[in-house]
């Protein structure tokens, strides 16, 4: 399988880090080919500028969102994993998913003016941390606001059919074994995919 991992994190010695680092030797040790965008390593431009959408509006695709797109294409399937900041995704993730999935590239409006996925039959994971606990996360509805907007919202909408999403929770505070149960957790949900 041809995975592609977005990376949203600044600080590759992180616990998301470590995440990252774990699903890639988990699924290198399968039959696949991986690829990983590192946002902020790669200096990814987060911003859908008045000359990007100009560009979109007239049928052409600005060059790093096409190479972006490429990737996407080639992809069966796209892990996500970022922290959990202010209730939901770093900016600059955000931001690629404003310039990537572009009209026409990950979604189209139909002549009966339906909206329709383009990304169909590609699988997903998603993987985020946050601070708080699975508690406070249902209680305060950060859960159910991320099954609105990111898992739902934003990847199901662009027809992506099989989605798997886990939070792994109060990171910043937990005792280091607890962290490795998470990693354990993390290899476990890749090693189906091998
Ligand atoms: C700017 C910022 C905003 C944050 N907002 C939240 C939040 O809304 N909810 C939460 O549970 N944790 C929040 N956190 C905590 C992070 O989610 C947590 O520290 C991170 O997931 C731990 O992983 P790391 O060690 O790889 O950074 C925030 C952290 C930062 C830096």
């Amino acid at each position: 399988m041809k995975t592609l991992v977005v990376f949203s994190h600044p600080n590759a010695d992180s616990f998301n880090g470590a995440v990252l680092k774990t699903v890639t030797d988990t699924l290198g040790q399968g039959q696949h080919e991986i690829k990983v965008r590192d946002l902020y390593k790669s200096g990814w431009n987060p911003l859908l500028s008045t000359a990007d959408l100009q560009k979109l509006y007239s049928g052409q695709v600005p060059d790093d969102i096409a190479a972006e797109q490429a990737e996407v294409s080639w992809a069966d399937m796209l892990v996500f994993i970022y922290p959990i900041w202010w209730m939901e995704q770093p900016a600059i993730l955000k931001g690629w998913i404003d310039r990537v999935f572009s009209h026409g590239f990950a979604y189209r409006l139909t002549e009966q003016g339906m909206m329709e996925g383009l990304l169909k039959g590609k699988k997903a994971v998603v993987i985020t941390t946050s601070g708080a606990n699975e508690e406070n996360m249902r209680d305060n509805g950060i859960l159910n606001a991320i099954d609105t907007c990111m898992i739902k919202g934003t990847i199901g909408f662009c027809g992506f059919t099989d989605i798997v999403y886990e939070n792994l929770y109060s990171v910043p505070t937990v005792s280091d074994e607890e962290r490795q149960n998470m990693l354990a957790k993390v290899k476990n949900m890749f090693e189906k995919y091998n």
